[in-house]
């Protein structure tokens, strides 16, 4: 049975997962670093993409066919969508979508109610499901969260979860005319950079993923104050989540 894999896009979201990795062995390959080794006795391998979607769909390909790892888990933060969610809250993607691809109307938005664009994607969805079997596995894993504090010692309520639709785009979205739009639209709980590239990698090498997101900010025009202001709490958040995780993947 191959390794679990966990990909990061930023330093904050690598760094408690590198810190309780034991036995490390690093490797670099296209600009990424790559550590494999044992978390909570799992064999693990943590990846360091870098942000966007490129730079997922590289990583997820090389833990793929390098690292043949089994199941592909991407862990970090998100910008809140869904007005009903708070900064701290985590999501847990049931679907991805990727939210830049399609075409633009006159005003240079994509236009989002046509939904899938046959002639763009080579696929028939609209995003990515996650599978199944593996959400019902996540969720049973889950469910005491509520009663076991996840912060050692941090004395520190568990962060409410939440399972939705996660959108992806190379974009940092700090606009609320655009938040609102990716919400009523796309049906988007929370908004990211490289979870359904992550998925699509996975979906074409019939590999199952899963994607965890702590929300930094709310993807308003606060988002990129919120975002410097939580980025360390949150990531370390989702980090605990994926370590909970583990046994059931
Ligand atoms: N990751 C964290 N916050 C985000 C946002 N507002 N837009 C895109 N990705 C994010």
């Amino acid at each position: 049975m191959g390794p679990v894999a966990v990909l990061c896009a930023i330093p904050q979201e690598f760094a408690f997962l590198a810190d309780n990795l034991t036995g490390a062995e690093v490797t670099e390959r296209a600009g990424m670093v790559f550590h494999a080794g044992r978390l909570d006795g799992h064999a693990v391998v943590l990846a360091r993409a870098g942000m966007g979607k490129v730079n997922a769909a590289v990583a997820a390909t090389l833990l793929i066919e390098r690292f043949d790892c089994r199941v592909l888990l991407f862990s970090g933060i998100a910008g809140g969508l869904d007005p009903e969610l708070a900064i701290g809250d985590v999501v847990i993607a049931d679907h991805v979508v990727q939210h830049d691809a399609g075409y633009t109307a006159e005003d240079g938005f994509v236009v989002y109610q046509a939904g899938h664009q046959p002639f763009f994607n080579p696929h028939d969805e609209l995003g990515h499901a996650a599978d199944g079997d593996l959400i019902a596995r996540v969720r049973a894993a889950l469910e005491e969260l509520s009663l076991a504090p996840l912060s050692a010692g941090g004395g520190k309520k568990p962060p409410r979860l939440h399972y939705g639709r996660i959108l992806t785009g190379d974009q940092f979205v700090n606009s609320e005319t655009l938040r609102e739009r990716l919400f009523r639209e796309l049906g988007g709980a929370a908004v990211e950079m490289e979870g359904a590239a992550m998925a699509q990698v996975c979906v074409a090498f019939g590999v199952p993923w899963l994607v965890v997101r702590a929300l930094s900010d709310l993807a308003g025009s606060q988002s990129h104050f919120d975002f410097r202001q939580f980025v360390d709490e949150v990531a370390l958040s989702s980090a605990l989540i994926v370590r909970r995780l583990l046994p059931v993947l």
